[in-house]
């Protein structure tokens, strides 16, 4: 049994961890609470052999998620605005996007602020067709502070990350798609069953392969790292693993593989 909240439920279905942010009334904003619990979540999911990938969505029809709690940091200083960025960089985002298995985001409506942050730390996005996606934060007078700086131009490219940010428009969903902020659009109704079909995909191949393939492709956006090299260095380690024994056993004998995670 996986934690589950009031604020963040969490449910497996076939190896798969369903995460909902669960405040539906405050558009189900990231406050310091649903931050600890959404972190104390992936740590347990990270470590449990039975989940093989994740899904996080946003409770309700109309939002994913609608940023972090604005009514929770009106009051901040500037130490408690660097506390809140660098905690919520550990604890969710960064930790997001380095775990060890695939995280999806199925993005149900809104996803503004952190909550585009939180999108964009996973490693992959479907989004609804009514979802609206931005980075409103110069609004509110300040910056992106979960990383959306950063993983927006990564995603979109450094002209239309500056155009959203600068401007703080939402975009629609098939903006977002066109420029290679979603991978896949879908109605709200078919947004979990695509989900997954990826998870479903995933789950046949090799658990440390993919863990690795996510490792070495954000090496590639490190800046203390060259990727190049992070490859030619965990390519040969793949050698060494059972999932390459059985891979190219089961194809040299022409099975479906039965990958274990070794
Ligand atoms: N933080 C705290 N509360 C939020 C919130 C946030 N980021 N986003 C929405 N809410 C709350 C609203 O205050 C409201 O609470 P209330 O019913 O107690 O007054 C509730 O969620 C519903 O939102 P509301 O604004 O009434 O819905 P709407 O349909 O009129 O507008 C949005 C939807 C998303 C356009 C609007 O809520 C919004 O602009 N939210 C803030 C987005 C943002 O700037 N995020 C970045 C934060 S850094």
């Amino acid at each position: 049994m996986i934690m589950t909240s009031e604020l963040v439920l969490a449910e497996i279905k076939n190896g798969v961890l369903v995460i909902t942010v669960n405040r539906p009334d405050k558009l189900n904003a990231l406050n310091k609470q649903t931050i600890e619990d959404l972190h104390e979540t992936l740590v347990e999911a990270e470590n449990m052999k039975e989940v093989n990938s994740v899904i996080i969505t946003g409770a309700g029809q109309k939002a994913f998620v609608a940023g972090a709690d604005i009514a929770e940091f009106a009051n901040y200083s500037v130490e408690q605005g660097k506390q809140l960025s660098s905690i919520g960089h550990f604890k969710i985002f960064n930790f997001i996007e380095n775990f060890t298995k695939p995280v999806i985001a199925a993005v149900n409506g809104f996803a503004l602020g952190g909550g585009l942050e939180l999108a964009m730390a996973c490693h992959i996005r479907v989004v609804s067709d009514n979802a609206k996606m931005g980075l409103p934060e110069v609004s509110l007078g300040v910056i992106p502070g979960y990383g959306g700086t950063q993983r927006l131009a990564q995603l979109v490219g450094k002209g239309k990350a500056f155009e959203m940010i600068v401007t703080a428009d939402m975009i629609g969903a098939q903006d977002a798609l066109k420029w290679g902020l979603a991978n896949y659009v879908t109605t709200q109704d078919e947004l979990l069953n695509k989900c997954f079909e990826i998870t479903a995909k995933i789950q046949t191949k090799s658990p440390t392969a993919v863990k690795t393939a996510i490792k070495v492709i954000n090496a590639g956006y490190n800046s203390k790292l060259n990727g190049y090299e992070v490859e030619i260095e965990e390519f040969g380690k793949s050698f060494g693993t059972g999932d390459f024994q059985e891979g190219v056993s089961a194809f040299l004998e022409k099975r479906k593989a039965g990958f274990k995670g070794n």
